[in-house]
């Protein structure tokens, strides 16, 4: 099923997506290449990812960056990994409660939905300070707008891909509504008082300093939905199916809760998902200089197209690459995992830019998967031919629609 993807993608990223001058864009595969880029300061995210999803921490650089990076951080903070762990708390029992009743009811649920929905959730009052309904679906009002940007991000990428005006109208139309659902939890965290700790808070704290202008909230905000809900959601789905084709794996998981053991086996079968199916699957950046890389020149304009998909799937790396073997994320002896090179793995990328919400996506994912596979059973509608979309995130590209059974609970019942 999953040999397709795997097809796909190493066709994508085969080639340099545009090899001729001007605007080159070639393909860094080397992972000292890309470690040396991502840290250069001859290297900046480009224009045209700003003009996608506004001036936002997804999307600029320099000092503007560097200012509203500052303003966002402590909400994030990097030595506490569970910081958000009471927004994940909150978010389970509705969660749970919605399986129950879609097990009880024996009815088919679609997977990415249903992970958008808990994700979205945990976004919205972690980082926003929202508290929505289990029953409430906000999110979607985001989705055209997270298509019209994934088609062209993905025109961009793809070998010979153009530019296209139609695809541009889309995005700036999708966007308006967007800016409504942002308008909407504007005014419904003004409504409120839950103090400035977090990243909304702060960034309300800064408006009121003059440090921010309306504007900019807005463009924070667009950006951290679109950082924090597809990329976490898809990686949930990828990581259930991966599960669900590897019994053997899931029964050891569900061995290791039993026991009382910890997380770590659920921790090393997200870690090889994110492996497997990096959602930021390619990263671009622009050369401000002309500048000597190693064995290369790159010209003023030239972009370097990072394809954390080939370095995940490297075989000069990992033994087997195209497996599912959690067991690679097994901690050595001295407790710690480490990669076989420091920028052969990367899902939340590298350099200054690293993810700020790694942690929160990493204790939520957990969360998540522990609720369903420590009460429930997902049976998988056959047959599951998967294609993935490269848009935004690498997701599947049809529906994945489950039975959610309980434990013991027959089938056919
Ligand atoms: C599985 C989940 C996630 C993955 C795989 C992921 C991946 C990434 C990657 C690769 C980057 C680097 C982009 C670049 O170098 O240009 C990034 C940046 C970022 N991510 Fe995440 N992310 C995830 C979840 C989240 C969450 C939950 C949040 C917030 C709540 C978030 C917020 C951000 C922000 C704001 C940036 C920009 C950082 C900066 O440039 O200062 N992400 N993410």
């Amino acid at each position: 099923m999953r040999s397709t993807v795997v097809r796909q993608l190493v066709e994508v990223h085969g080639a340099d997506p545009r090899p001729e001058s001007p605007g080159r864009r070639l393909l860094v595969l080397d992972p000292d290449e890309v470690g040396a880029i991502l840290h250069s300061k001859n290297f900046r995210r480009t224009d045209f990812v700003r003009q996608l999803s506004g001036s936002g921490l997804l999307a600029t650089d320099g000092t503007f960056w560097r200012e509203r990076r500052r303003i966002v951080q402590p909400s994030f903070p990097v030595r506490e990994p569970e910081a958000h762990l009471e927004s994940i708390e909150w978010a389970m029992p509705g969660f749970v409660k919605r399986l129950g009743r879609a097990a009880d009811e024996d009815r088919a649920i679609c997977l990415l939905d249903e992970m958008m929905r808990v994700i979205s959730r945990i976004v919205y009052r972690a980082v926003f300070g929202v508290e929505l309904g289990p029953d409430e679906d906000r999110v979607s009002t985001f989705q055209p707008m997270m298509e019209a940007v994934g088609a062209v991000h993905w025109s961009l990428v793809a070998p010979g891909g153009k530019i296209d005006a139609g695809a541009i109208s889309r995005l700036e139309q999708t966007r308006a509504l967007a800016d409504e659902e942002i308008a909407w939890i504007l005014e419904r965290r003004r409504s409120v008082d839950v103090g400035v700790d977090d990243a909304l808070g702060r960034l309300l704290a800064a408006q009121a300093d003059g440090q921010i202008d309306e504007k900019g909230i807005h463009d924070e905000v667009r950006s951290l939905v679109l950082a924090a809900t597809e990329t976490s959601a898809n990686s949930l789905v990828w990581c259930l199916l991966l599960l669900d084709d590897h019994p053997e794996i899931a029964e050891s998981i569900d061995a290791e809760l039993k026991a009382g053991l910890g997380d770590a086996a659920i921790d090393a079968a997200i870690w090889e998902t994110l492996r497997l199916y990096p959602p930021v699957w390619a990263n671009e950046r622009q050369a401000i200089e002309n500048t000597v890389q190693g064995e290369r020149t790159w010209e003023l304009g030239d972009r370097a197209v990072i394809s954390a998909y080939r370095l995940h799937r490297d075989p000069k790396y990992w033994n087997e690459p195209d497996l599912f073997k959690p067991e690679r994320f097994a901690a050595s002896p001295d407790g710690r995992w480490q990669p076989p090179h420091r920028f052969s793995y990367m899902p939340f990328g590298a350099g200054p830019h690293l993810c700020i919400g790694r942690n929160l996506a990493l204790l939520e994912m957990r969360r998540i998967i522990r609720e369903i596979l420590s009460g429930f059973r997902l049976e998988f509608e056959a047959p599951i031919e998967i294609e993935p979309i490269l848009g935004i995130v690498m997701r599947p590209s049809s529906p994945v629609t489950v039975r959610i059974r309980r434990p013991g609970a027959d089938a056919t019942a």
